[in-house]
């Protein structure tokens, strides 16, 4: 029997983390161990109370800890008007089952899941770098013990919060710097993935009648302003989980890639150095194209499993 992969979901709930979620939690390929919150689409409160409002919906029970609610240095904008108010809203999703809720703050508890796994970890980080930058200047010695750090983020092209930067790395570039100098194993599935990892509406009629699952995500389609519905939503953070299960829907190139981290014009603006201009070694494997009808399929046959 292959052993599943063990996993942390770094996440800033967020509709499109939200989906992404999902899928990873009903994967019989992962063996999701602990998912940590981080302020990003919108405060670290209100994605805490998404990610146990999800798990209470699925009832499933994986360990839940808070994070970081502001970037390192830069000043914290969300995305509301991306994801609403709530970070999830169009769904009334009730109360959560606390019982999921860690007292412990998610870099300490993302340090005792590392430390204390037999085998290595991956990370799935889907939200600001900011948890994992802290957990690799505080506990450096977890690096040992981490797989790959699989992260949607960044951008081939341009950005979605700033004229050259993704919401992600934007929201804080300094954190990124930190993971991107780790010499840890990087996945970066980037923002030029996600404008191709498309929800067309005759995707979301396919989901909107499985069940109560299908409710609740075709629900939250109407709010989501990642794209729109008619012309195709960006499911961004499936983008790193769609890696993590069927990595052959991607073309993948090793190569140098870094982060603007002082000018104010490209704050956050990754450089993907694909042709080999700074003359560094790759300290990363980039996403660089998506087969869209290869993700189509997955990501339906991944959402017809999460009932
Ligand atoms: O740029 C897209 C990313 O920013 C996604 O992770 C989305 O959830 C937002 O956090
Ligand atoms: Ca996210």
């Amino acid at each position: 029997m292959d052993i599943k992969r063990k996993l942390i979901i770094d996440t800033d709930p967020g509709i499109d983390d939200a989906i992404a979620i999902a899928i990873a939690l009903f994967s019989e390929k992962l063996d999701v161990k602990l998912i940590t919150t981080v302020a990003g689409n919108v405060s670290v409160d209100l994605v805490t109370e998404n990610a146990l409002r999800l798990l209470t919906f699925f009832d499933k029970k994986v360990p839940v800890a808070k994070g970081a609610g502001e970037p390192l240095i830069q000043k914290f904008l969300d995305a509301k008007d991306i994801h609403g108010a709530t970070g999830m809203d169009g769904y009334e999703f009730g109360e959560p089952d606390r019982s999921n809720l860690l007292e412990e703050h998610a870099v300490n508890a993302m340090r005792r899941v590392i430390l204390e796994s037999e085998t290595p970890v991956t990370i799935a980080a889907i939200g600001p770098l900011t948890n994992i930058a802290l957990l690799l200047k505080m506990y450096p010695e977890v690096k040992s013990n981490i797989d790959e750090i699989v992260f949607m983020g960044g951008s081939i092209t341009r950005g979605n919060k700033t004229v050259m930067g993704e919401f992600n790395i934007a929201t804080d570039p300094e954190a990124a710097k930190i993971v991107f100098d780790s010499g840890i194993n990087l996945l970066m599935a980037g923002l030029d993935m996600g404008l191709k990892a498309l929800v067309h509406p005759e995707d979301s009629e396919k989901i909107k009648i499985l069940g109560k699952t299908g409710d609740m995500m075709y629900s939250l389609f109407q709010k989501y302003r990642g794209g729109s519905f008619k012309t195709g939503l960006k499911m961004y953070d499936s983008c790193a989980v769609a890696y993590l299960l069927c990595p052959e829907m991607y073309e993948l190139t090793d190569t140098f890639i870094d982060v603007e981290t002082s000018s104010s014009l490209t704050l956050g603006c990754t450089i993907v150095d694909l042709k080999g201009y700074l003359g560094k070694p790759a300290n990363a494997k980039v996403c660089t194209d998506i087969n869209q009808d290869m993700f189509k399929k997955w990501f339906i046959s991944s959402i017809e499993k999460c009932i």
